[in-house]
């Protein structure tokens, strides 16, 4: 029995709700505390609810995701990039999320930060630039079929993962590995990081592929980081309900070859609203337009697109709490006795100042050397308490690189 569940643990939440009933049925699965029945599984909504305005009776959501101011500012953006594809915004803010059970510290809460980054490109052209620096890199992927499968996770360079179809795109690929570059020099412990790709059904309604950075913790695996192939849906969506075009223009390199015939045909109502006493004229010059202006028109055509988005967006409070975890250590036999080993990038102070000895005269050169550091943005404890060096230096906290002030003694 314990096997069998063992084998299924990892669809459940693949699953809708009536497959979860009838699992639940033939596991005769109770409340595990008081041995009660449950209710069947509901869905419900992820999304907050709220009352906006002084009446209240505006019905608003909190956002779920910053991504959306990013998509609505899509037109300014493009502008800022002169018009061209691919190009990139960034954005960090709070998200809030209906979370069912929040608990275990910064990982299931309601309120959260994340950082989004929406990388806009040609749905076609999906290749990246710089996706040669990153293709040797070695990662650990657990794919949707070897969860399917019930294997466990590979080890594959980026390179051989996108070859061979694997993640999705050379934009996707180069993103998770700058995801797992950033994830590692801030701290996580790259032996307890791995992507794991979303199941066909866990997939949001807007991904075409989605790799999840998930950092093992006391928690078990923990997605700290969504990438996502969003292809052109938000765009798409937008557009639809506002009824504004959020498209980028593409110069045709040459006309479109099944579409020999460029027919002008002025469109008399439009002409006439827009240019009304001066329409003949226009419509005239129109009308006689010789052969070589109609090709001139024809090679001008450009084609509208609607970009296609790949988004990594990470759970900061997440991230944060796998980097303390990863990097917090006890001492063998002496629970008392713990520490932080944290990169120098993330530690609070990257140095301490400690002297040796309390000789009154060490002072001005204390304060001199502390003045320096500051002047240079070097954040630092100076601790000229009596403790030994080495307390001072365990008290200092992580990873900081230590002066011993001696003096020159
Ligand atoms: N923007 C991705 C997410 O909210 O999960």
């Amino acid at each position: 029995m314990k096997t069998k569940v063992k084998s299924i643990e990892h669809l459940v939440e693949n699953m809708n709700a009536e497959e979860m009933k009838d699992l639940m049925n033939e596991y005769n699965i109770k409340s595990p505390i008081t041995g009660n029945d449950l209710s069947d599984p509901m869905e419900f909504n992820l999304m907050f609810s709220t009352s906006i305005g002084p009446t209240g009776t505006l019905k608003g959501f909190l956002r779920p995701e910053t991504a959306q101011g990013i998509f609505v500012n899509f037109k300014r953006l493009l502008e800022f990039n002169q018009g061209k594809l691919p190009f990139a915004a960034a954005q960090i803010g709070n998200a809030f999320r209906n979370e069912i059970s929040p608990r275990s510290g910064l990982i299931r809460v309601r309120e959260f930060t994340m950082a989004e980054i929406e990388h806009f490109c040609e749905k076609d052209l999906k290749d990246h630039p710089k996706f040669d620096t990153v293709k040797d890199l070695q990662v650990t992927l657990y794919s949707a079929c070897n969860q399917m499968e019930g294997k466990l996770p590979e080890e594959k360079t980026i390179g051989q993962a996108v070859g061979q179809g694997l993640i999705a795109n050379q934009t996707l690929g180069y993103f998770m590995a700058r995801i797992y570059l950033f994830m590692v020099k801030v701290g996580v412990n790259p032996m307890k990081l791995r992507f794991r790709q979303h199941l066909s059904n866990e997939m949001a309604h807007y991904a075409r592929d989605c790799w999840d950075a998930e950092c093992k913790t006391s928690y078990g695996w923990v997605e700290c980081v969504g990438c996502a192939d969003r292809s052109c849906y938000d765009l798409m969506a937008h557009t639809k309900a506002t009824n504004i075009k959020l498209v980028a223009e593409k110069k045709l390199a040459q006309p479109i070859s099944f579409c020999d015939i460029v027919d002008l045909v002025p469109k008399k109502g439009i002409i006439g609203k827009e240019f009304r006493k001066e329409a003949k004229q226009v419509i005239e010059a129109l009308t006689n337009l010789n052969s070589d202006d109609v090709t001139a028109v024809e090679t001008a055509i450009i084609e509208e697109i609607t970009p296609s988005v790949i988004e990594p967006s990470f759970g900061i409070g997440r991230i944060m709490y796998a980097i303390l975890e990863h990097n917090f250590h006890i001492r063998e036999g002496d629970e008392q006795r713990s520490w932080l080993s944290l990169p120098p990038v993330v530690a609070p102070y990257k140095c301490s100042v400690l002297p040796l000895s309390n000789n009154p005269d060490f002072e001005s050169f204390v304060k001199q050397l502390s003045e320096s550091l500051t002047r240079f943005e070097v954040s630092h404890k100076v601790d000229a308490s009596s403790g030994s060096i080495g307390r001072r230096y365990a008290r200092t906290g992580p990873n900081s690189h230590t002066f011993w002030y001696n003096c020159g003694l």
